[in-house]
């Protein structure tokens, strides 16, 4: 079987999936141990390469064969042309990305060897976002998925609202799914509107959630308090790292999906990245079930970690050289 044969094929005849949010620069360095205030450290290994969320949701769907847009604010400044020129490279589609002149955001990674823990310093300087008057020039009938961030209420709210316009009108619906993973509170409104709503555990911390399932019930809670009839509500998966994930099917019934345990811990930046890329790829190219996704997104985000990148993941697509 060649490599790129059927990986294509399965994408043919589906529409485009589109990733809405950022693209930044990752620097990323290998340390033995994590830096101690204050003292020179040297790095044993480090990376630097195209990041962001929804950046990378698009890196692995095309990686998997599918056809895919980035959609997300782009700098003109000469020194980021490297985001740009990496995303067309890999065939990543931007032409509809507005362009500003500022500088784009970028991280500072530490992935500490000892500890198999990954850090992250996250730069964006009030860099903007993508506004509903950009939206508003793509043509949706060109998208079978819709990938959000939910990174600022009012404009990924606009979007939405556009969205759910469009589909009210169509047979074929765009799916929509969006990632939630800061300002649960601000961001609640945006439940009301789409399909798959994913959870990082990020989000654990302020809003109280002891565990998986805690999380599960509480968002199930959450969602069962909502006014209104026609209240639509998404399937739920909350990632909880070397937990695995849960998920609640429409009714609020939770189920645990096992993780898995990566071979050896190279870099996990991006594993929840890859979970999600992984996980629209087995619902829409696949049309797998809910639970085999998730398995499956597991299953991808742990084979992530054994290297540094996203470029060796589609071998799990392989069949084992007999
Ligand atoms: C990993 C990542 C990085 C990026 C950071 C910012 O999940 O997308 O590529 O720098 O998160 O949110």
């Amino acid at each position: 079987m060649g490599d790129y044969g059927n990986k294509l094929s399965w994408a043919v005849g589906k529409k485009l999936v589109l990733c809405v949010g950022t693209t930044t620069i990752d620097f990323v360095s290998t340390t033995r141990t994590f830096p101690e205030e204050n003292k020179y450290d040297k790095a044993i290994g480090g990376y630097w390469m195209r990041g962001g969320n929804a950046s990378n949701n698009c890196t692995v769907l095309s990686n998997l064969g599918v056809k895919v847009e980035f959609f997300g604010m782009l700098s003109s400044l000469a020194m980021f042309q490297v985001l740009v020129d990496d995303l067309k490279a890999r065939g990543i589609i931007v032409e509809n990305c507005p362009t500003c002149d500022q500088n784009a955001p970028f991280a500072s990674v530490i992935l500490t060897k000892s500890t198999k823990t990954r850090n992250i310093v996250y730069c964006n300087s009030n860099f903007p976002h993508v506004g509903i008057d950009d939206f508003r020039k793509l043509d949706l009938s060109k998208y079978g998925w819709i990938h959000m961030r939910a990174l600022n209420f009012e404009s990924t709210m606009a979007m939405i609202a556009e969205l759910t316009a469009y589909n009210a009108t169509r047979e074929e619906k765009i799916v929509v799914s969006l990632e939630f993973d800061h300002n649960l509170d601000e961001m609640w409104k945006l439940m009301d509107y789409c399909d798959y709503a994913i959870f990082s555990k990020q989000l654990a911390q302020p809003n109280g959630w002891l565990s998986l399932e805690d999380a599960c019930l509480q968002l199930d809670e959450r969602l069962r308090m909502r006014w209104g009839l026609n209240l639509k509500r998404p399937y739920v998966v909350v990632l909880w790292g070397d937990q695995g994930a849960g998920i609640m099917d429409l009714a609020g019934n939770y189920t645990h999906a096992q993780p898995y345990k990566p071979k050896r811990i190279v870099d996990a930046l991006g594993a929840g990245d890859t979970f999600v890329g992984a996980f629209i790829y087995a619902l829409y190219i696949r049309n797998r079930s809910l639970p085999v996704a998730v398995d499956f997104g597991n299953r991808m985000a742990s084979f992530k970690c054994t290297k540094n990148g996203y470029d060796h993941i589609a071998s799990i697509l392989l069949p084992p050289v007999l």
